[in-house]
């Protein structure tokens, strides 16, 4: 078998978990009545995941995919949906739940998208930002954590398909 570590942790498995359990509480303070939460796939599943079985109470859950056409190893910044949502917004309090922000792109898209549909409220939770690599101005509601601009990867992120199902965030050796 494959070794699956990543040269170097940045997020360990209880740093993230005691930081979702802090943000999922104050979600359900925010809305404590209705509560819709929309997945991007595929790296937010493992977040959502988590997330969801932190909210007390009721919550329903939704998901999305878009793809962003990368130009070598930079965005073009297009993005495109490629699974749209099972059930329609409206008069929902609806929050979207993304694993990273880097340039804001993709959240900037999804908000806009998403903000035609009706809802009572559309907000965001993100689990890591890359503050430094913005080219879209987005506003983050529920923000995990801060981090610099590397590639990181587990807990739902990637490289090349690689090292999603691990439970904490780490650097890759590239
Ligand atoms: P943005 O549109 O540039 O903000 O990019 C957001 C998307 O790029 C995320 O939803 C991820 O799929 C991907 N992404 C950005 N940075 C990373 C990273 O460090 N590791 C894995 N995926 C990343
Ligand atoms: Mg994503």
């Amino acid at each position: 078998m494959a070794e699956l570590r990543p040269a170097e942790i940045l997020l360990s498995e209880a740093q993230i978990q005691k930081r979702i359990a802090e943000m999922a509480l104050e979600i359900r303070r925010d809305f404590p009545d209705d509560l819709h939460v929309i997945a991007v796939l595929k790296g937010a599943f493992i977040f959502l995941s988590d997330l969801a079985r932190h909210i007390p109470g009721h919550v329903s859950l939704d998901f999305m995919a878009v793809s962003s056409y990368a130009k070598g190893t930079t965005s073009s910044g297009e993005v495109k949906m490629v699974k749209d949502l099972d059930t329609a917004l409206d008069g929902r309090n609806v929050i979207i739940v993304e694993d990273i922000v880097d340039t804001g792109v993709t959240l900037d898209y999804l908000m806009s998208l998403l903000a035609l549909r009706g809802m009572a409220s559309l907000k965001c939770c993100v689990l890591l930002s890359k503050p430094s690599c913005r080219k879209a101005e987005v506003h983050i509601d529920y923000l995990g954590f801060e981090i610099p601009d590397v590639w990181v990867v587990g807990y739902g992120l990637d490289d090349k398909e690689r090292y999603r199902a691990l439970p904490y965030i780490g650097i890759p050796s590239r």
